[in-house]
């Protein structure tokens, strides 16, 4: 069979290792794959380039994605999507593993509905896709971001201060959630778990008149701005605060163990999937085993928050 990989979205780390083992393991079954550029603007502008064993050599410790990446709004046209499946089957292309995030995951599903076999691997820092319990690229931003709150606190701690720090993550507070019990800040605020600012600079100047030398506020993006609420949190608190916006670093890096051992399951079981002629479906991991579900079910699923994680965070604080 003739396949070709893509990585769409926003870039995580964990998509080389996942075009490698899907490369690899589709070459390891007796079948021929293709690199699109770009994500699905390359399907519409016939970007595609025949990939061998070599193609993916000495990729598994890059981040970003050797195959670039793209946001294509247009995609969610009939039409592009008419000249993204005509290009395929004139390169005589059967099937299709896209490896991005919810957006990717629609176009997959706007694909398979108009016939085109498509798998789909979740790619995001997110983690903000539903039917897996983890998807690729999520403990390397977790790692990223720990490292930089452990950072953070040393600052914070010599100046007597309070620092607020935002996280990515879109509307999905699993990263801060998950950094936040890692580096035991004194709050953690997400979409699914919000706080009364009022409140905080109440505990705040608590803790201030407990002598406490700092306060680490970790906050998923989206949720306010957190330039406005430093100023708050100095102008009533008694702690001069800071804040810190981590960005795009959260996005690239080396993909730790965790992420490189995922990608090479997913990749993997995204070929054995196509082999036995199963399409229409995204990979997830759930309790530790490979399962998939069709786009429709996981595009109108929910994510579960992090509740536990999170409680457990104000437990042992
Ligand atoms: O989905 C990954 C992500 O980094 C989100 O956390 C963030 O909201 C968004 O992408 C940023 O998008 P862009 O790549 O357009 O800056």
């Amino acid at each position: 069979m003739k396949i070709a990989v893509l990585t769409s979205g926003g870039d995580a780390p964990g998509m080389n290792p996942a075009i490698r083992a899907v490369v690899r393991a589709a070459i390891n079954s007796g079948h021929e794959i293709y690199g699109v550029m770009d994500g699905y603007a390359g399907l519409v502008s016939g970007s595609f380039e025949k990939m061998s064993r070599k193609s993916v050599s000495e990729i598994l410790d890059k981040g970003g994605t050797i195959l670039g990446t793209a946001r294509l709004k247009e995609f969610n046209k009939p039409e592009v999507r008419q000249i993204a499946i005509h290009n395929l089957r004139e390169e005589g292309i059967e099937a299709l593993v896209v490896i991005g995030g919810d957006g990717t995951y629609r176009g997959a599903e706007a694909l398979t509905e108009m016939g085109f076999p498509v798998i789909g691997l979740p790619g995001t820092i997110d983690n903000d896709l539903p039917c897996t319990d983890y998807t690729i690229g999520f403990h390397t931003a977790l790692e990223t971001i720990v490292d930089a709150l452990d950072k953070i606190r040393d600052t914070s701690s010599s100046h007597q201060r309070c620092s607020i720090v935002e996280t990515m993550g879109r509307h999905c507070g699993d990263l801060a959630v998950s950094a936040g019990l890692s580096c035991g800040a004194e709050f953690i605020i997400t979409p699914e778990h919000p706080m009364n600012k009022e409140d905080i600079i109440e505990r705040l100047k608590i803790h201030k008149s407990e002598g406490r030398r700092n306060a680490i506020i970790v906050i998923t993006e989206n949720v306010c701005n957190v330039h406005e609420f430093a100023e708050e949190i100095t102008a009533k608190s008694g702690f001069a605060c800071r804040a810190t916006v981590l960005g795009y670093v959260q996005r690239g890096g080396s993909p730790c163990a965790e992420d490189r051992i995922l990608a090479g399951r997913m990749g993997a079981y995204a070929i054995d999937l196509l082999s036995q002629g199963i399409s229409g479906v995204a990979v997830g991991i759930q309790s530790n085993k490979m399962v998939h579900y069709p786009f429709s079910k996981v595009l109108a699923s929910k994510t579960e928050p992090m509740d536990e994680i999170f409680e457990l965070a104000t437990k042992i604080r």
